[in-house]
Order: C-alpha cells, then sequence, then structure tokens
C-alpha cells in the first residue's frame, strides 16, 4: 500500500524558534520517524518574497530554516527537504488555483485581515503595505500543498485556517473538472496551543518576542531573564500551569523531570531557580543540535547538494500534476 503523504513548510524569515519547533519542526521530525509516511519539508522562500526584499538576508534565512531542519535530526535520505523556489510547478498550479478562488475568501484571511485591522486602527488607508503576494498568501500555500497531493500537513495552530482555504479552493476546482486534487488534513500539536513568547503573546519572529533555537548559552541566558515573573518569594509555593518558565522547560524536559519540577514548584520554587532549571534543559536539548547548525551553517554547500536533490526528487511529480491538470482544464 502507498505511504500517506506528509508535507509542511516553513517560511524563510530568521532563524527557527522554539514555537517553531515545538509547532511545525518536531510533529513533523516526529512523523517522518514513524517511517509511516512519505515526507516532504521545504523552505517557503516564495512566501517569504512576501516581506523579504533583500537578497542576502533571503539567502541566509533560506540557509538557516534549511540548517534547523537537519540540525533538529531530519535525515534528508530518509524525507525530501527542498525549497519552494526550485519548483516553478508550484507557481503553474498557483494560477490555475487562483481563477478558482474567490476574493471575498481571500479577504477573510486571517494574516491580510490582521493587517488590514492595523491599518484601520491607526486610521491609514486599509490598504497601506499591502502586497498581492500577502493577499493572495493561502493561494501560493494550497498549491505549496497540492503539487504533491499531500495527505496530512503537521503545522501550528495558526495555520489551520490556511489548511481549510486550500480544501475550501481544491473542492471549487474538483467539483469544476471531477476529483482530482486531494483534500489535505491538518495535524495540530497537542490542544490546539501555540507557544507564548517572552511577552506572553504567541511566540513570533514578528513580535521580537522569540527564542532563537541556536542561541548561545549566553543569549539564552539573557533572553530567559526577560520573562517576567510575580513578587511571590522564593519559598511560596506557584502555579505551575500558570508559568511560562514550566511551560518551555515541560517542552523540552523528560516526563520524570517535568513532574519533579512541577513538585517543586508546588512546594516553593524561587524564580531564579526555576529559570536556571530552565537553561539547563534548554542547554542540554539543544546543545549537540546547536553544533550541527553551525558546522552546516559554516559549509552551505552541503546544504545546497540537499536541495537540489530534494527538489529533483519533487519535480516529476509536480511536473506529472500539472501535465494532468492542464488535460483536465482543456490546456493540453
Ligand atoms: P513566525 O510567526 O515566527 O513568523 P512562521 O509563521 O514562520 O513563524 O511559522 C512556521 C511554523 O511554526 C508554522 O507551522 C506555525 O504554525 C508554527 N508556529 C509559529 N509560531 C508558533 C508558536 N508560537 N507556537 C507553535 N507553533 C508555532
Ligand atoms: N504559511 C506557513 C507559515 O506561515 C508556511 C507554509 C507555506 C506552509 N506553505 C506551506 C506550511 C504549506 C504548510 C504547508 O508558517
Amino acid at each position: 500500500m502507498q505511504k500517506q503523504i506528509c508535507l509542511t513548510g516553513i517560511k524563510a524569515t530568521g532563524m527557527p524558534h522554539l514555537g517553531n519547533y515545538i509547532g511545525a519542526i518536531k510533529p513533523a521530525i516526529d512523523m517522518a520517524n514513524t517511517g509511516s509516511f512519505q515526507s516532504y519539508y521545504f523552505i517557503a522562500d516564495y512566501h517569504s518574497l512576501v516581506s523579504i526584499h533583500d537578497a542576502k538576508m533571503m539567502k541566509n534565512y533560506t540557509y538557516e530554516v534549511a540548517a534547523a531542519w537537519l540540525a533538529m535530526g531530519l535525515d534528508p535520505k530518509a524525507i525530501t527537504l527542498y525549497k519552494q523556489s526550485d519548483i516553478p510547478e508550484i507557481l503553474e498550479l498557483h494560477w490555475m488555483l487562483s481563477c478558482f478562488t474567490t476574493k471575498g475568501l481571500m479577504n477573510r484571511a486571517h494574516a491580510y485581515k490582521a493587517v488590514v485591522q492595523e491599518n484601520e486602527g491607526l486610521e491609514r488607508d486599509s490598504d497601506h503595505g499591502i502586497n498581492i503576494g500577502l493577499f493572495t498568501y493561502p493561494i501560493l500555500m494550497a498549491a505549496d500543498i497540492m503539487i504533491l497531493n499531500a495527505d496530512v500537513v503537521p503545522v501550528g495552530a495558526d495555520q489551520l485556517q490556511h489548511i481549510e482555504i486550500a480544501r475550501d479552493i481544491a473542492t471549487v476546482f474538483n467539483n469544476t473538472y471531477g476529483s482530482k486534487l486531494k483534500l489535505p488534513k491538518a495535524i495540530v500539536s497537542e490542544g490546539n496551543k501555540l507557544l507564548s513568547g517572552l511577552d506572553g503573546r504567541k511566540m513570533s519572529k514578528s513580535y521580537g518576542n522569540h527564542i532563537p533555537l541556536f542561541s548561545s548559552d549566553k543569549e539564552l541566558k539573557k533572553l530567559i531573564n526577560r520573562i517576567t515573573t510575580d513578587s511571590s518569594g522564593p519559598l511560596d509555593p506557584k502555579n505551575p500551569d500558570d508559568s511560562l518558565i514550566f511551560d518551555y522547560y515541560g517542552q523540552f524536559a523528560s516526563a520524570e523531570q517535568t513532574l519533579a519540577l512541577r513538585a517543586w514548584y508546588l512546594k516553593g520554587i524561587g524564580w531564579g531557580e526555576a529559570k536556571m532549571e530552565l537553561l539547563s534543559v534548554l542547554n542540554s536539548s539543544l546543545s549537540g543540535p546547536r553544533e550541527i547548525y553551525a558546522e552546516l551553517m559554516g559549509n552551505t554547500s552541503k546544504i545546497d547538494l540537499i536541495l537540489e536533490e530534494g527538489a529533483a526528487r519533487v519535480r516529476p511529480h509536480a511536473q506529472k500534476l500539472i501535465s494532468e491538470l492542464k488535460q483536465s482544464i482543456g490546456l493540453k
């Protein structure tokens, strides 16, 4: 029996952070490691182009995302890692899907809506600073997914709407030409929860409240110190479920370690001690990957090779689908 196809992408907009790891990278690697899926992971560089208009940054961010996947344990022999811009067929599909997507559907997409609302709040033109790439972002994402007829897409909860939109677009297309495109299913980590950032909002590169995955020990210490705590004393019992420090800790520690820290919270722990525990668990999980990451970033030709091989594996499938769709549409 053919294995189900698992696919996900990460934008090249900066070094991935703990939230990206917990929401997208870790679930995707775990799924790849089960061996039950055919896995395709990519760097969504054309999506980054919506906001990154500096060639050097684009290149560097692309390497950072690829190196992060590899350093966290993705085996490029077992899965396919590629760059979106190396698969031009995605853009052909993007156009085909655009012609089956109503403008109204795009008006409701949250990434676009958030900018409109921000503009309105600031009493400026509601279209201020919005390019068409941002407006049609979900169509490109649908094309990323459909080009390989993916079955499952591991993503953070903030991407659920995009997957719903992809399904809507595919449904309209299929109603016109008969079932040609598979409707993808989102796989969202536990409880649809997004990891919070240092200020309590969703951790995001765009909010500057994130902990980059490969921060040095010194940087980690500084970032962890930024976490605000209350004024309770070191011997006062604390609620672990209301603590960002505990939340981060639980994402990286073993079950026993987490239970032990929970007990310490309930008994009374100093915030300084809790922060030290977090630093230690982050360092022990991330110091190995940090070294691999640095090595890859120092030898980007290795990354280039992996991405080229990945694209070479993807393109025949993409070309086959486009050729079939062209026939269905009457272009061929
Ligand atoms: P950012 O908001 O930092 O720009 P991206 O939009 O590039 O992050 O997200 C890449 C992947 O990481 C997506 O699947 C997204 O859902 C997931 N993700 C991003 N932030 C978080 C978070 N705080 N918690 C869990 N998952 C997240
Ligand atoms: N939109 C996703 C994000 O902002 C990135 C992405 C682009 C993606 N194409 C995708 C994720 C296809 C899953 C599948 O994080």
